[in-house]
């Protein structure tokens, strides 16, 4: 897609951004939230398509069919911070939502939020995933988005992901600046893909009871097996394959949906390297993540 460009980064208020993400950035930290709107927060790579499309299916699942078979789930829950030119910004989108709640998605680091979902006390889906599997799903996402940067050979790109040189900022400060919210900020639902991948029904469970929603026991089989990832990897609504930026001879969108992947791409050296720069600059004894399940 000649019209694509590949983004550049640059440091925004002491975070790596690209201008896709800062181009809107008043209309976006004016946005008006909703006291009933629900938002969905992830560093990249982290399980944000499969996070929506659950709260997508538990809201909407039963009564908007048709929304299901016709409208893709990046535009089913907008992504509040991007602006291009030829689709408009996300902001827009999010603002003519039909849907109540709406569903909102994010990739701001915490104190980048628009102000008025924590004045409004929205509720607020966090997702966080193992840095090992993230790098390894944002390295081969990168080489198939062409609006993100150039993401070079592999071994660049891991000493990039741990200088915080990435689009959104450092995993770590995102990770951890959102589980230091979830102290002070009760509506926060701090969730692991890692948990997700090995019970699904059981996060699920989680979630509705965050939620408040009480699904029966047939309708949360139908959205526990909707979400699988080999449905959602053939389900043209769900797997990005109407979308114009990437290119899926690179890589598919839906690619592995696995924990422990890192093991195929880190060298023993490289390992070694990032566990011993990963204990620096993660100090919080109560924040741990599984990198194997
Ligand atoms: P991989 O690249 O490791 O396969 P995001 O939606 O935040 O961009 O995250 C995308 C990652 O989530 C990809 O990881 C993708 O395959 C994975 N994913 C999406 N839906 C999934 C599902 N239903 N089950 C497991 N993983 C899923």
């Amino acid at each position: 897609m000649d019209s694509c460009i590949r983004g550049v980064l640059f440091d925004f208020h002491g975070v790596s951004m690209t201008h896709y993400f800062t181009d809107n950035w008043e209309n976006v930290q004016n946005f008006q939230a909703r006291p009933d709107d629900i938002l969905i927060a992830t560093y990249p790579k982290a399980g944000t398509t499969w996070t929506s499309y659950i709260l997508d299916l538990l809201y909407f699942g039963q009564t908007w069919q048709e929304r299901q078979a016709t409208v893709p789930i990046f535009d089913r829950v907008p992504f509040l911070e991007i602006t291009w030119p030829s689709m408009g910004s996300g902001k827009d989108v999010a603002d003519n939502l039909p849907t109540s709640p709406r569903l909102i998605k994010t990739h701001f680091p915490v104190q980048f939020v628009p102000k008025s979902f924590f004045e409004q006390n929205c509720r607020i889906v966090y997702v966080a995933r193992n840095a090992k599997d993230n790098v390894v799903s944002f390295f081969h996402f990168d080489r198939m988005n062409r609006i993100e940067p150039e993401p070079g050979d592999w071994n660049s790109y891991l000493k990039r992901f741990m200088q915080g040189k990435m689009v959104f900022g450092s995993w770590y400060d995102h990770v951890s600046n959102w589980w230091k919210k979830k102290q002070t900020y009760s509506n926060l639902h701090y969730m692991f893909f890692e948990d997700m991948v090995e019970d699904t029904g059981r996060e699920i469970d989680k979630l509705c009871s965050f939620l408040g929603l009480t699904p029966s026991a047939e309708e949360k089989e139908r959205v526990t097996g909707g979400v699988q990832f080999d449905n959602m990897k053939k389900d043209g609504m769900a797997n990005y394959s109407t979308n114009i930026v990437m290119d899926f001879k690179v890589s598919p969108f839906m690619r592995k949906g696995k924990v422990g992947d890192w093991k195929n791409h880190f060298t023993v050296a490289q390992n070694e390297e990032f566990d011993e720069d990963y204990k620096t600059k993660m100090k919080d004894p109560t924040l741990q993540f599984r990198t194997e399940i």
